[in-house]
């Protein structure tokens, strides 16, 4: 059961417009609608807000609320090891620190009043110089503590200056990186209501205990009041690890008046209101002796922050563990501007990342004249090369010839703009990619009825990404049940706590932790069974045996589970399963886990206009067990189709003089449509890690991403001869 193509459990209900959504919940009372305003400078202060205009509008008989009313707050706790779970205080004074930061939540009868009564605010500003410009203010740049939760910003080991001057092969290059959002099809939304003194939150989240606390601790009140609701998201991509004005306001709304309250950003308010993936310079140099062996590499990362909530990815983390050389160095530097603040986007730290490493890789193998595909394999380190720790299942140079062999890479034009196909100039490239596994705390509960169906619960979540499928694979395969015996319940904060879907983990997570709740409850199925002389394994010795088809079965007897529950348990047997934090397992000390993957991609580039299409696409991956060959595969290829994005189209261009992001919709923030992308192949090897966990599966969710914008730039080098590192590559860099 675990790893067939299930389809998904909730794709009827979601076909069928009956799965319902944070801003479709429907309350006893009537809700009322919030509006955000938002700042329209990007640094300053509010020298005067005027609500009376908006007050007055038809449908707003409720409250226009500014930082003269809005309730105190509670400030933002640094010490909190995980922004996610942090306050997130708004409307607390008059100081504005990026474009678009909400001054008002306009609140009406309707959603349609509420934005017309938005524009009838006043607001003077006496603006500020900000610092709005990467370019100019990448000097000021900053060395962090640290770039995630226990990732230090720099690493060193040898000497990598002296071994770089020194090797014989050399390249040194800077590639930059734009600002880039989330951006899910559901935007952020969230539906507060009071009752009592308890709030029920119906919200878009992508870790329902972080919304919980954060809420809880916004608005100084017991996490025990909050009720979060989250049973179906549309998307995250790393904008719901964290809770935004939205739901704060929402919640603020509804404690002020009594009465539920709707907020949902507009997708021009998503670009403003939720994180950016900050924007980059990274200098990579990869010394090499000639025949291909990496002596040193350095990987020199300055990114954007915002001041007053740090926040750097971890650009140069698997550039740690990718390669083997004696003498290598990272750093991470973070520039302080007046935007907004920077967050998880994507695989934060290797999508970016890997862009430019693996671009260096091609350019060291195009100054080598080597084959990339070999000069990567000749490099693949024996133990993690910064950590000194064997790798868990590493399977990178099989990824590699496997997609070489698949792809047909000895075909690849080896002389770069040498092919034509008509009027377009043809190229092959090629990039590896990897990713870090993580294990974060999550708890289980599964109950077996009297009627011997199955109930699974944890406040974990499902993005769209499959959870709810996968868990009724793992439970229906440890008792012994069919997929319709089992019924998943996620994303609600009474049920165990979990980490959410985030960083890759939650499938694997949910899956163990669940995998260990069926095991507790087999044994107190078998102890039942073993106890009850009305059982036909009344006194036997249960140690052999199988549950299947519905029944627990043993030296040729055999007895339906649900007879025995409902002699017992008339009300249900239920036992819950947890997993620690990844700190807390040594095999996450003793081992360094990742996934790893290699993408290849062929491109046209038009030999008049410069315009890139890519022809076709290889990802092969390795991942551990795949839990769903469906899903597994629904989220590499999603991961490489971002991919292809970042190569070639993301960009959020910020104006220099006001810090507004100028493009502000999907018109001009360009994502992959559906005519962009041919049909991609994706191969996941079958896999085992045993040092992951006991069901030997990791994270695959954001491994797509990684390397594959790499291949494709790669990709137009080997059709043009043209490098462009200045990503995306954009039509008029190549011309
Ligand atoms: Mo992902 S960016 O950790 O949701």
């Amino acid at each position: 059961m675990i790893g067939q193509a299930l389809n998904r459990v909730d794709g009827p209900l979601k076909v069928a417009g009956r799965a319902t959504y944070a801003y479709e919940h429907w309350v006893e009372t009537p809700p009322l609608y919030g509006f955000i305003v938002g700042a329209t400078i990007g640094k300053g202060r509010i020298a005067r807000i005027d609500t009376d205009h908006a007050e007055s509008a038809p449908g707003v008989h409720h409250m226009v609320m500014t930082h003269h009313n809005a309730a105190a707050q509670g400030p933002r706790d640094e010490s909190i090891a995980v922004e996610y779970w942090r306050a997130k205080p708004a409307l607390t004074g008059p100081e504005i620190h990026h474009y678009g930061e909400p001054v008002a939540l306009v609140v009406a009868a309707t959603f349609e009043q509420a934005r017309a009564a938005a524009e009838l605010v006043e607001v003077e500003y006496a603006a500020e110089p900000g610092r709005f410009d990467f370019s100019t203010h990448m000097d000021e740049a900053y060395a962090p503590a640290l770039v995630g939760p226990g990732i230090p910003a720099d690493t060193a080991v040898g000497d990598v200056d002296a071994a770089f001057e020194a090797s014989a092969v050399k390249v040194d290059q800077v590639y930059t990186t734009p600002y880039e959002l989330s951006m899910p099809m559901e935007p952020h939304a969230c539906l507060v209501e009071p009752r009592g003194e308890d709030l029920t939150v119906y919200v878009s989240s992508q870790v329902v205990d972080a919304a919980q606390a954060s809420l809880a601790a916004t608005l100084d009140i017991d996490p025990a009041r909050i009720h979060i609701v989250a049973p179906y998201i549309g998307g995250g991509f790393g904008s719901k690890l964290n809770i935004h004005a939205e739901t704060v306001l929402a919640a603020l709304a509804a404690r002020a008046l009594d009465r539920p309250v709707k907020v949902a950003l507009t997708r021009q308010q998503v670009f403003h209101l939720t994180g950016l993936r900050p924007t980059s310079s990274q200098r990579v140099r990869l010394g090499a002796a000639r025949d291909g062996r990496l002596t040193a590499i350095a990987h020199d990362v300055t990114m954007h922050t915002r001041p007053d909530m740090e926040y750097g990815e971890p650009t140069a983390g698997t550039t740690r563990s990718l390669y083997a050389a004696p003498n290598r160095s990272t750093t991470h530097r973070l520039a302080p501007l007046d935007l907004p603040q920077g967050e998880d986007v994507r695989a934060p730290g290797e999508a970016p990342g890997l862009l430019a490493v693996e671009s260096a890789m091609d350019e060291l193998a195009h100054e080598l004249g080597m084959d990339p595909v070999e000069l990567r394999i000749r490099n693949e380190p024996t133990v993690d090369p910064e950590r000194d720790v064997p790798f868990s299942e590493r399977r990178l140079v099989e990824c590699l010839r496997e997609g070489a062999r698949r792809f047909g890479w000895e075909r690849r034009p080896t002389t770069p703009a040498s092919v034509r196909d008509g009027r377009w100039l043809v190229g092959y490239g090629m990039a590896a990619g990897i990713r870090g596994h993580f294990q974060q705390p999550t708890a289980v509960r599964v109950r077996m009825e009297a009627d011997g169906t199955v109930v699974v619960q944890s406040d974990m979540t499902d993005l769209g990404t499959g959870t709810y499928t996968v868990l009724t694979q793992v439970a229906a395969e440890a008792l012994g049940l069919t997929p319709d015996q089992v019924r998943v319940e996620l994303g609600h904060s009474d049920f165990p706590a979990s980490w959410g879907s985030g960083g890759s983990w939650g499938a694997c997570n949910s899956s163990t932790a669940l995998h260990r709740a069926c095991r507790a409850l087999r044994e107190k199925l078998l102890s039942t069974a073993k106890d009850d002389a009305r059982s036909p394994m009344y006194g036997l010795d249960l140690a052999e045996a199988q549950f299947s088809g519905g029944e627990l079965r043993v030296e040729g007897r055999s007895e339906p589970m649900r007879e025995i529950v409902a002699r017992n348990h008339p009300d249900g047997v239920e036992a819950e399963g947890e997993i620690p934090l990844m700190a807390d397992e040594p095999n996450y000390t003793d081992y360094s886990i990742h996934t790893y993957g290699a993408h290849f991609a062929e491109v046209g580039v038009d030999a008049d206009t410069a315009e890139i299409r890519l022809r076709r696409m290889l990802g092969v991956f390795s991942v551990g067990r795949v839990l769903n060959a469906k899903t597994v595969r629904s989220q590499l290829l999603g991961g490489m189709i971002w991919g292809f994005g970042a190569a070639l189209q993301e960009e959020a261009f910020v104006d220099p003089r006001t810090g507004a992001i100028a493009t502000r919709d999907l018109a001009q923030y360009l994502v992959p449509v559906q005519a962009d992308i041919p049909d991609l192949d994706v191969t996941v090897l079958d896999g085992h890690d045993d040092k992951a966990n006991v069901l030997g599966s990791k994270g695959a969710g954001e491994l797509g991403i990684c390397g594959a914008g790499a291949a494709i730039g790669n990709a137009v080098f080997n059709a043009t001869g043209m490098r462009v590192r200045d990503f995306p590559i954009t039509l008029e860099k190549v011309l």
